[in-house]
């Protein structure tokens, strides 16, 4: 008999393929990234994110409604603060009035089951760009651990499902979660940016919400004495751990095509669910290839959620997530 074994059975029409296929994508996997601003009837597209906006709440509203319609069930906030209300504490971000608990609230009001997740970390508030409190030229890991622990507890307030806190101090979660304990938010669930690296990829995440590090004398320039180390792999799995130890419900790896590696180290050692995000720059480089026609935009996008699920994520936070469910 030659060849020994025929692959290509398994693989002679669609039928048998999708019979056969070990991963699927599906909407339940996503969490879509959603981008709130002050005012009325403000949808602006976001230069380096094509197709993608910023929104303020009455429009969002009727973002939720849609995106319920096509099956998504979880958003995950985000907002771009004021220049007025940016400090070195994050001050705004336990207002609660501030443009994340009206956010909050919104969608709430529009659709109560959709599952709202926040993120918790003080750059859009930050004056320096900082995930944390500038306290003489460094970012002070316990300082801010309480603010955040703050800013959490003010989300699951204004009636947030889940805090995703992605500053990467350590020992965050604890703080965090203790904190919601002792107020009774035993429900609100935390989702971990566990293993966030520092990554050249947020480049277009930052335009979106204008909250890059600045560029100020004695004031580090980027974020590399918290995120981590694209180097580095073991101290991915630590950092997790040590985020399930503390109390996080779901952890996630970010960005996430270059780190698929770390997805599946991860989802091989932990028992909880894993997500992965496939950030702005993944965003952008994928749009602007297919606006030169050099990329099938949805050939190239399916192939890639493709890979993040196979990769162990059973979540993935996208950009893509409307345009992948139109498909499905
Ligand atoms: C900030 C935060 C960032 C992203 C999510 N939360 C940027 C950063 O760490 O500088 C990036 C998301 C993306 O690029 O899509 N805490």
């Amino acid at each position: 008999m030659y060849p020994n074994q025929r692959f290509r059975r398994l693989r002679t029409n669609q039928a048998i393929r999708d019979l056969v296929s070990e991963t699927s994508i599906s909407p339940n996997d996503f969490i879509v990234p959603l981008f709130v601003v002050e005012g009325e009837n403000i949808k602006e597209e976001i230069p380096s994110m094509p197709d993608y906006y910023r929104m303020s709440l009455d429009i969002l509203s009727k973002e939720i409604k849609l995106i319920w319609n096509m099956g998504l069930k979880s958003v995950l906030v985000f907002v771009k603060v004021e220049e007025k209300y940016k400090d070195n504490k994050g001050i705004e971000a336990v207002n609660p009035k501030g443009l994340m608990q009206r956010a909050i609230d919104t969608i709430k009001q529009t659709v109560p089951e959709m599952l709202v997740m926040t993120d918790v970390a003080l750059d859009p508030y930050s004056m320096y760009g900082h995930d944390g409190i500038v306290n003489n030229g460094v970012i002070d890991n316990d300082l801010t651990n309480s603010f955040l622990a703050e800013m959490a507890l003010s989300h699951a307030k204004a009636g947030a499902d889940f805090v995703a806190p992605s500053d990467m101090m350590d020992g965050r979660i604890k703080i965090m979660r203790n904190r919601l304990e002792k107020e009774g938010f035993h429900h609100t669930g935390i989702m971990s940016y566990s293993a966030k690296y520092a990554s050249a990829f947020y480049g277009p995440f930052r335009d979106a919400l204008d909250s890059a590090p600045v560029d100020v004398k004695n004031i580090p320039k980027d974020k590399k004495t918290y995120q981590m180390n694209p180097a580095n792999r073991k101290e991915a799995i630590k950092e997790t751990l040590a985020d399930i130890e503390e109390g996080a419900d779901i952890v996630m790896v970010k960005p996430g095509l270059c780190y698929l590696d770390i997805v599946r180290d991860i989802a091989n050692t932990v028992d909880v669910p894993v997500a992965a995000y496939q950030v702005s720059g993944e965003y952008a480089m994928l749009k602007a290839a297919s606006e030169k026609a050099w990329l099938d935009h949805d050939a190239v996008m399916l192939e890639q959620l493709l890979a993040i699920k196979r990769s162990g994520a059973s979540l993935i936070a996208s950009y893509f997530a409307k345009d992948a469910v139109k498909l499905l």
